[in-house]
């Protein structure tokens, strides 16, 4: 078991399986790209997780809390572009380090990426309903709140939760719904229906910043930095640190560029273009927004569930901006509900040709040739999650997954570096020992940050995905099969 644990996928047998069996459509350019990564990134994380960030943790110091979370978020872009750029198949970090670090370092990377986007959509699915019964209720239509709420919250601890009351939240299942359609009947139209969306959003928030400016008040950000409260997180530095574990979930969804290489039309070049431009988009958007927002009201304000519309409303004039900016936040939702179901389509697709899933969850629509089974699994399943549980515990479990990814990109980039020097890498991440360490230790405060139940629900994951593996992924593996001379060559699904 240990052996097969280490054992590698050769660098040379991943592209070949690029290359035969069943090839997804090669639509996607550096621009298409770019706009994959702002799509899967600008939504709740910044619509709605900004105002509990700034109330209960960071107050005025928030932009600080999104540089640091930039910050760790470029020196991982970076190991993720280099690694894109040097393994440009589908699977994502998961791929790279079934090259480099073994079957069961891939499997727990694997394994967390599904926690990352199969959760994220479910996570931001109950976003978008928040904004959706808010806007409806602006328009007079009344949603009933059991049917427009999660059933169970957080309890005491990891392990209880409690019931609400609410029976399901359907309009979170019903978005859900929509997407899974949209992403099974194809890319390009996916691609297309991103870019219209991509522009709304960044538009809404153009014209926040733009018009927000004017009525920022400078006492509202003072003091800077609010004195610690006596526990790890609530205000001081170690607060600016939580905040950042918190807000980190606005940037995930850059990474789920890498995921679609192999519908990239020239992936080298792209996947770094596409991975660094959309962070920096992002990161500049968001320091913006959290210093405008923060100044518009005071952060002791800010925890509600649409804090950007809480600002416009305190204005008589900037009033008109309200519907928009609302329509807008649900429309940054739902790209990145879309990128996120491409992304993990992609993963199960990747995942079970290595024999690690069954192999229909690699069957790809003979018509549409789109990851369909995966794409079919990805919505039911986001969409019970989304109908039964919150916003928060939902977002804190997709942070530390994703987290834990990033932290084994950047090693694994370093560890490559020293075990293939030879490699072809068309794209060389800067200062490798600098960049590495540094992606994989602020990467690992923010994991740190979020908290003893989110690592208590990452664990019980991370057990489950063990019995998984060991009840199925152990004995279909592709590599092992291949290592034992059976079957022969890896299948594909
Ligand atoms: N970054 C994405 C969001 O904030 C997941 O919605």
């Amino acid at each position: 078991m240990a052996s097969q644990l280490l054992a590698t996928k050769s660098i040379a047998e991943l592209h070949q399986q690029e290359s035969t069996g069943n090839q997804l459509r090669r639509a996607l350019t550096a621009t298409q790209l770019t706009l994959l990564g702002i799509g899967g990134s600008i939504g709740t994380g910044i619509f709605v997780l900004t105002g509990v960030a700034a109330a209960t943790n960071a107050g005025p110091a928030l932009p600080l809390s999104f540089i640091v979370a930039g910050l760790g978020c470029t020196f991982a872009g970076l190991c993720y572009a280099e690694f894109a750029a040097m393994i440009p198949v589908s699977g994502s970090a998961y791929s790279y380090s079934y090259a480099t670090l073994g079957e069961g370092v891939a499997w727990f990377i694997g394994w967390n990426l599904i926690l990352e986007y199969l959760f994220a959509v479910a996570t931001v699915s109950v976003g978008w309903s928040g904004y959706a019964i808010s806007f409806l209720e602006q328009v007079h239509i009344h949603v009933p709140a059991a049917l427009s709420n999660a059933p169970f919250d957080r309890g005491a601890d990891a392990l209880h939760l409690v019931r609400t009351g609410a029976i399901i939240n359907v309009p979170a299942m019903l978005i859900v719904g929509v997407i899974a359609t949209i992403c099974y009947i194809g890319i390009k139209q996916s691609a297309v229906f991103n870019s219209v969306i991509v522009t709304i959003k960044v538009t809404v928030i153009v014209l926040f910043i733009l018009f927000g400016v004017s009525y920022i008040n400078t006492a509202n950000w003072h003091p800077f930095v609010p004195p610690n409260e006596g526990r790890f997180g609530a205000f001081g530095w170690s607060g600016v640190m939580a905040a950042s574990g918190v807000i980190f979930f606005a940037y995930i969804g850059f990474d789920a560029i890498s995921t679609a290489a192999q519908e990239s039309k020239n992936p080298q070049r792209d996947m770094p273009i596409g991975i660094l431009a959309s962070l920096v988009v992002c990161t500049i958007l968001y320091v913006i927004v959290a210093a405008v927002l923060t100044g518009m009201v005071s952060y002791k304000e800010l925890n509600v569930a649409a804090p950007v519309a809480l600002a416009l409303d305190k204005y008589p004039g900037l009033h008109w901006l309200g519907i928009p900016v609302k329509l807008g936040a649900m429309a940054g939702m739902t790209s990145v509900m879309l990128v996120m179901t491409i992304a993990q389509a992609r993963i199960f697709f990747a995942m079970a040709r290595d024999g690690l899933l069954p192999p229909w969850f690699g069957n790809v629509h003979p018509r549409f040739r789109t990851p369909s089974t995966g794409t079919v699994v990805t919505g039911l399943a986001a969409a019970l999650i989304g109908g039964l549980f919150p916003v928060n515990l939902l977002g804190h479990l997709v942070s530390i997954g994703t987290l834990a990814a990033f932290v084994t990109v950047c090693i694994g980039v370093l560890v490559l570096r020293h075990t293939r020097p030879d490699l072809p890498r068309p794209f060389r991440a800067p200062a490798p020992w600098f960049t590495c360490i540094a992606g994989a230790v602020v990467c690992g405060a923010m994991m740190f940050s979020l908290g003893t139940d989110t690592w208590w629900r990452l664990a019980i994951w991370t057990v489950f995905g063990g019995i998984v593996y060991i009840a199925y992924g152990y004995k279909h593996s592709c590599v092992r099969k291949a290592a034992n001379g059976a079957a022969g060559a890896p299948h594909t699904a």
